[in-house]
């Protein structure tokens, strides 16, 4: 039987990446956020995890704004990233989990989501920033990842309320796989932030903590929320609150708060770092 053993929500940006590579982990500017992790990776290092489920945005390396799918699984085993312009290293290959990802994608299209299946696709830093944050060094290789894409960058997106019922289907189809594994789901991207337009450089701290709380305690409270809302209180691309709404889905039951670290700004976001322990695991 396979169990989600936990979920955690972490910033993605591209500015990470570049921040290891050049190692400013313990510069002024980054250690109140890179100072949050060390917990996470020793409950990883501890758990051992299998499979990560992770859900992110691909920002336009794998699908350009010319063709965007609403939702999307990877099935395969392997998983290549690409230079993407932002001048942060290439990341080496990741590993898959197509049985896994292959019954996650039959199970969720007989649930009602649509799913746009890829046995091939490029990674982005959305999948790749936060795999390097938990095994630093690149040596996430002992766990195999099933990459989830939800658009946030090209209306129309999908609202919060649809994020979280794909993060529930996704943890009744885990529950319903028959090999022995653990899963932890990842919930990546910024919390409140805007890139460009008026408003370039948004941050509602207050926001982004209330929304942190209410992921461990209430988060359908959060479906409430439309996108336009999630623009107006968060930022144009507050929207990616929607990965961590689908994160907290999959966590079916009881949850434990382990480990925060709310850091803003960095590169102009709003960063929130949550540990969440799965205490009831679905049987
Ligand atoms: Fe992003």
């Amino acid at each position: 039987m396979a169990n989600i053993i936990g979920g955690i929500t972490t910033s993605h940006i591209p500015a990470i990446a570049n921040a290891m590579a050049n190692g400013l982990e313990e510069t002024p500017y980054w250690k109140p956020f890179f100072d949050g992790y060390p917990p996470v990776r020793d409950w990883l290092n501890e758990k051992k995890p299998d499979v990560i489920i992770l859900f992110y945005n691909d920002h336009g390396l794998e699908f350009f704004i010319d063709k965007k799918p609403t939702f999307a699984i990877g099935v395969a085993d392997e998983y290549h990233n690409a230079d993407e312009g932002w001048g942060i290293p290439t990341i080496p290959p990741v590993t898959g989990e197509s049985d896994l990802s292959w019954h996650i994608a039959n199970s969720l299209v007989e649930d009602g989501f649509d799913m746009t299946i890829c046995q091939e696709m490029k990674v982005d830093h959305g999948l790749t920033v936060p795999l390097n944050l938990m095994w630093p060094g690149y040596n996430y290789g002992h766990v195999k990842v099933i990459p989830v894409c939800i658009n946030c960058e090209q209306h129309p997106m999908p609202q919060p309320k649809r994020t979280y019922a794909l993060g529930q289907a996704i943890g009744r189809a885990v529950a319903s796989f028959d090999q022995d594994l653990k899963v932890a789901v990842f919930g990546t991207g910024g919390m409140s932030h805007q890139l460009d337009g008026e408003r370039a450089g948004i941050i509602n701290r207050e926001f982004d903590i209330d929304c942190l709380d209410k992921l461990v305690s209430d988060p359908e409270a959060l479906t409430k929320y439309s996108n336009l809302d999630l623009v107006e209180i968060a930022g144009a691309q507050g929207v990616e609150l929607n990965m961590l709404i689908a994160m907290r889905g999959t966590l079916i039951g009881e949850v434990k708060e382990l480990h925060r670290n709310y850091h803003a700004p960095i590169s102009n976001t709003g960063s929130g770092l949550m540990l969440l322990e799965h205490t009831m695991p679905k049987k």
